[in-house]
């Protein structure tokens, strides 16, 4: 991807942040998937007042691509509030890396447009194949246990 398409899907996170619900953090982010034929989709942050069912930005954008059909993504960008750092979580990682182990993470912390390969943020990650290497023996999860 070239750079401008980099800062235009960051641009699209920064739309979509106008759009979080986050009355409890008061911390607002907008995320923006790319796929590979440069359709983008965004998502904000969704909170609830029983705060472990809160969504991050990445994830609704995620599950916003894969409801309209698309399931693989070049580059995400990520925007918490104006000068903040806001990488994407853990649990984000994981299931960006899911849909796109080879995407960017594009994202201005402050310091200007910044990307990096999603893998250098989630080394070895849990992966599918685990999982069908696992049942190609004939085990099944509940046998083995
Ligand atoms: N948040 C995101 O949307 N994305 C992240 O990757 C980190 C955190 C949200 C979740 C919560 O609504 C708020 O930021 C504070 O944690």
């Amino acid at each position: 991807m070239t750079t401008l398409e980099l800062s235009d899907l960051l641009a699209a996170a920064v739309k979509a942040r106008d759009r979080a619900y986050a009355p409890y953090s008061h911390f607002a982010v907008g995320a923006a998937v790319r796929a590979p034929d440069g359709r983008v989709f965004t998502g904000a942050n969704a909170e609830n007042a029983s705060l472990g069912l809160s969504m991050c930005a990445e994830r609704v954008a995620i599950y916003h691509a894969l409801s309209e059909g698309v399931r693989q993504f070049e580059a995400v960008g990520v925007a918490g509030p104006d000068g903040m750092l806001a990488m994407p979580c853990g649990a984000c990682r994981q299931v960006l890396h899911e849909f796109g182990p080879g995407m960017q993470v594009v994202f201005d912390g402050g310091g200007g447009l910044r990307a990096v390969p999603l893998q250098s943020l989630l080394p070895e990650a849990f992966v599918g194949e685990t999982l069908e290497a696992f049942s190609a023996d004939g085990v099944t999860g509940r046998e083995a246990r």
